[in-house]
C-alpha cells in the first residue's frame, strides 16, 4: 500500500544491510541502482530485468522489501519476521516477498504485492494471525480446532464516533483504525464527466486511485461487512461533431480491482428512474428522428448499487451471531416492505450545490439492508452527506471523507437539519464544526 509503504520506510528495521540503508531514501541513486543488483545477483537482476521491462510500479526487490516491512509494520510483526529473497511474477503482475523465521530461516508466509499499483494484496497475503501462530510453533490444526475455526472470537463495538473529515479519502482512511467501519456506501466521482471533474490525467489514473481507496477501505471495513458502490458508466462528450462520443464501462472495471482487493461480489442491484430521466443525455434522440438501425442507442434510466462483502470464510449467519450488540440485532429487524427484486425504482435527486447527489431514499435502503442500529457507516466520497444523513435518521453513526470545501460546507450548513442537537458532538476534522448555537438544544 502506498501510504503505508511511505510509513513504513520512515525507520530502519530490515537487517538487510542493503534495504537497511534504502529505506526512507528512495531518490539514493547509488543504492537504488539496479545495475548494483546486476553484476552481484543474477536471480535479483532477473526480477528486476523483467520488472522494468513490464513497466511496473515496483520494480526492485529492494523496493517490493520495503512494501513488505510497511506491512508487516501495520501488524506491529515488522521485528518478528525475517525475508526471503523478493520475486516477481509475471504472469500474474505481483511480487512475492517470502517471510522467514529469524533464527530458522523457516519459511512461514508471504508478502503478495501487486507490482503495478505496489499495493499489498490482503486476500493473498498471509493474514497476521496465521503468521503469529507459526512464529509461536502453535499446531495450526489444533489451534483451529481449539477456537472451533475461530468462531469464538469477540468482535468489539467501533468506538468511532459521528465524524466529518475535510481531505483526500486515500489519506484519512489511513487514520481509521482497522475493522472499525460496519459498513461502506458511496458513489465515486465520475471519470470526467463533467468539466468540474477534471481531475484525472487518464482513465488508468482515475482507476488507480479508486483502486487504492478501495484498498484502504478493505482495511478499516468488518469481516464480512458491507461494501456497497453506486456507480454508472460514464458518458464522455465529443470535442467536435466529427467525433463520436464515448461511453465507458466504469462499474466492470471497478468490478474487477474490488475482487482483486479481497471482496466477494454479492449483487448487481438496478437503481431504476422513471422514464425520461435520461433523456436529458441526448442519448438516443438521433435514432429517434431518423430510425437508421445502427444508430439505435438505449436512453440510460438505470445505475448500478454494486453489493461486494468483505471476503471471510464465514457466512453471513456468522456476522449476526458475533454482533456484540444482541439488542441492536433485534432492534434492527426489517419490518414491513421491502425490495423484492433487484429493480429499485427511485426519484433521482438534485441539489442546487451539487451535480452529482444520489437520492436520501436510496442511502436509507441500503443502510437498511446491510447494516444494524449503532453500526458506523462509512462514505469515503461523502459529497452533500447524503450517506450520514441516512444513517443518522436509522439510529447508525457515519463517517464522511469528502475533499472539497465547498461540498463540506454543504454538510456543515445542512446537517443541523438532519442531525439537530446532535450536530454539536459531531467530530470535524481538518474543518471547524457548525455553528449550533441557533439549534435548540
Ligand atoms: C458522486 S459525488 C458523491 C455525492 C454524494 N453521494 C451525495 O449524495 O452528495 C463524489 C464526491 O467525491 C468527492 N471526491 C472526489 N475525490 C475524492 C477524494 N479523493 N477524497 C474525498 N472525496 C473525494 C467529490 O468532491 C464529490 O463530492
Amino acid at each position: 500500500m502506498a501510504g503505508r509503504t511511505k510509513n513504513g520506510n520512515d525507520k530502519a528495521v530490515s537487517r538487510d544491510s542493503l534495504s537497511v540503508k534504502a529505506q526512507g531514501r528512495r531518490s539514493c541513486v547509488l543504492l537504488e541502482d539496479p545495475s548494483a543488483y546486476i553484476v552481484k545477483t543474477p536471480r535479483k537482476q532477473r526480477n528486476s530485468t523483467v520488472a522494468a521491462s513490464r513497466k511496473y510500479a515496483v520494480k526492485l526487490v529492494s523496493e517490493a522489501k520495503n512494501i513488505a516491512i510497511g506491512w508487516l509494520k501495520i501488524c506491529n510483526l515488522e521485528n518478528a519476521v525475517g525475508f526471503g529473497l523478493p520475486e516477481v511474477d509475471d504472469r500474474y503482475h505481483i511480487w512475492r516477498v517470502p517471510l522467514v523465521k529469524l533464527e530458522t530461516k523457516e519459511r512461514i508466509g508471504e508478502v503478495v504485492i501487486d507490482a503495478y499499483t505496489s499495493l499489498v494484496s490482503a486476500s493473498e497475503t498471509t493474514v497476521p494471525a496465521v503468521l503469529e501462530t507459526r512464529l509461536l510453533g502453535r499446531n495450526e490444526a489444533k489451534q483451529s480446532a481449539r477456537n472451533g475455526n475461530t468462531d469464538v472470537t469477540q468482535m468489539p463495538v467501533s468506538f468511532v464516533r459521528n465524524t466529518v473529515i475535510l481531505g483526500d479519502s486515500e489519506q484519512a482512511l489511513l487514520d481509521i483504525p482497522s475493522q472499525c467501519v460496519d459498513l461502506i456506501f458511496t458513489s465515486p466521482p465520475y471519470y470526467n464527466a463533467r468539466p468540474e471533474y477534471e481531475d484525472y490525467l487518464s482513465y488508468e489514473s482515475y482507476l488507480m486511485k479508486m483502486r487504492r481507496i478501495i484498498h484502504n477501505c478493505h482495511r478499516v471495513l468488518s469481516e464480512g461487512r458491507f461494501f456497497v458502490i453506486n456507480i454508472s458508466p460514464v458518458l464522455i462528450r465529443r470535442s467536435n461533431r466529427n467525433e463520436a462520443s464515448k461511453r465507458i464501462a466504469v462499474p466492470f472495471d471497478i468490478h474487477r480491482i474490488f475482487v482483486e482487493e479481497g471482496f466477494d461480489f454479492i449483487d448487481d442491484i438496478h437503481w431504476v428512474k422513471p422514464e425520461g430521466a435520461g433523456w436529458a443525455t441526448g442519448r438516443g434522440r438521433r435514432f429517434a428522428a431518423d430510425r437508421q438501425p445502427l444508430q439505435y442507442k438505449a436512453v440510460p434510466v438505470t445505475e448500478y448499487v454494486l453489493v461486494y462483502r468483505k471476503h471471510t470464510d464465514k457466512l453471513i449467519d456468522w456476522n449476526i451471531r458475533k454482533h456484540p450488540d444482541q439488542q441492536a440485532v433485534k432492534n434492527s429487524k426489517i419490518i414491513g416492505e421491502y425490495e423484492t427484486t433487484n429493480l429499485w425504482r427511485i426519484h433521482p435527486a438534485f441539489h442546487s450545490e451539487h451535480p452529482a447527489v444520489f437520492p436520501v431514499e436510496l442511502a436509507k435502503k441500503v443502510v437498511r439492508y446491510y447494516s444494524f442500529k449503532n453500526d458506523v457507516v462509512l462514505d469515503p466520497f461523502a459529497g452533500t452527506g447524503t450517506t450520514g444523513r441516512a444513517a443518522a435518521t436509522l439510529s447508525r453513526r457515519f463517517v464522511l471523507m469528502e475533499n472539497e470545501m465547498k461540498y463540506i460546507e454543504i454538510i456543515r450548513k445542512e446537517m443541523p437539519d438532519w442531525f439537530g442537537a446532535a450536530t454539536k458532538d459531531v467530530l470535524f476534522v481538518g474543518c471547524q464544526p457548525p455553528d449550533t448555537s441557533s439549534v435548540l438544544l
